[in-house]
């Protein structure tokens, strides 16, 4: 197997300086954003998530980016902020009209980081909750995980829903009990054939008929377009088949990632900064920040499941994307709270089309790049 750690002894610099840079600037934001749930930031200071937006499907993002580095660091700051943010997540939790399928997103990196931290029983509560909210939106018909909520979208799957699913893979573990395992299975097996193009490219929503199961269309949802490529699902894509490979050993999975990683990899072989669309018109330039830093951590763990003279390749694309990311988008201002610059929202979230913002898994992802790079193994997802 290639090794990991062997081969980041080689970027030691660039990781460690990196890892530093984001110490001494989260340490400051752990405690000035403490209360808050940052989505993005205006003007230097994030915005908060919590309130109204408690639902939203990013809020395990700040906490997640908490735990990891507590457990990098030992700091208590980040411990405190974690469970903070934590406690305030109930609000969604036990309101189950608001659940949506990114419970995974939203308790992987909270309850369950600090569960697999700390022990903390009360954590693996909450996320075993958030499994069952999951599991029970699986659509037998379809053999699919039902993205979303809304009469109209019975029958809507995504690809993001693929960073869900970790979330059963856990449950089966810690319940002892593989139902979960196969619902997590049958939707990661739905979305290899219907979302994964020939090409390794991506489709980001299928629509099926909710009563039969039939497959109906494909909808650009995120996308240029309904036969373009968003960089964002393609990352998604990318991470989540080679989770479901590390959870379950099957080889289709790992094939389906290293598959969906090449074309990424050639998508982006000019600069290393992914467009938010792979396929979309050169003008006007709209990059996604956030679809590299989803990607550098699937190409690590790729790299890591493969062979010793297969890694190095998915091994380097992590480093240029890395490298880039930092050398162009990274703010370190201790005065100003979000970390990676030029992610792409979704539109609607942010007013006007393509417009570029920092967004709070951009930093979640850029960060758990860097911690799997220094060598900390506990995997949240
Ligand atoms: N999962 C939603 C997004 O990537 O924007």
């Amino acid at each position: 197997m290639f090794d990991l750690h062997k081969a980041a002894g080689a970027e030691q610099e660039f990781i460690n300086s990196t890892w530093d840079k984001l110490d001494a600037k989260l340490s400051v934001t752990a405690v000035r954003s403490r209360g808050k749930i940052p989505y993005t930031s205006v003007n230097g200071v994030h915005t908060d998530h919590s309130g109204k937006l408690i639902d939203s499907w990013t809020n395990g993002f700040w906490p997640g980016q908490m735990w990891l580095m507590y457990y990098g660091t030992g700091k208590e700051d980040y411990r405190t902020t974690a469970e903070l943010t934590e406690e305030m997540l109930d609000a969604a939790l036990f309101n189950h009209d608001v659940l949506h399928h990114d419970v995974g997103f939203m308790w992987l990196l909270s309850s369950g980081a600090n569960y697999k931290i700390t022990g903390n029983k009360q954590s693996r509560n909450r996320a075993l909750f958030a499994a069952d909210v999951l599991a029970a939106r699986f659509n037998m018909a379809g053999k699919f995980i039902r993205a979303w909520n809304g009469e109209d979208k019975t029958g809507y799957s995504i690809i993001d829903c693929m960073m869900n699913i970790p979330l059963l893979y856990w449950a089966a573990r810690e319940c002892k009990d593989e139902r979960y395992r196969f619902l997590a299975m049958a939707h990661a097996d739905t979305t290899m054939e219907n979302h994964i193009r020939p090409d390794g490219s991506v489709k980001h929503i299928v629509v099926y008929d909710p009563m039969t199961g039939e497959y109906l269309e494909n909808l650009a949802g995120q996308g240029y377009r309904v036969d373009s490529s968003w960089s964002r699902g393609q990352a998604w894509a990318l991470y989540g088949f080679i989770l479901s490979y590390i959870h379950t050993g099957k080889q289709e999975y790992l094939d389906t990632a290293k598959r969906v990683a090449h074309y990424f990899i050639a998508c982006i072989c000019d600069d290393y900064l992914p467009k938010s669309d792979f396929r979309s018109p050169e003008e006007p330039v709209i990059y996604d920040s956030t679809a590299g830093a989803i990607a550098a951590c699937g190409l690590l763990e790729i790299a890591r499941n493969v062979s010793e003279y297969e890694g190095q390749m998915y091994f380097r694309a992590a480093i240029n994307i890395l490298k880039a990311l930092e050398a162009h988008f990274c703010n370190y201002s201790l005065e100003e709270d979000s970390i990676l610059q030029m992610g792409a929202s979704r539109y609607r979230e942010l007013g006007k089309p393509g417009m570029h913002a920092p967004l709070i898994f951009g930093d979640y992802y850029f960060t758990e790049a860097i911690y799997k790079l220094k060598g900390y193994d506990i995997l949240f997802e």
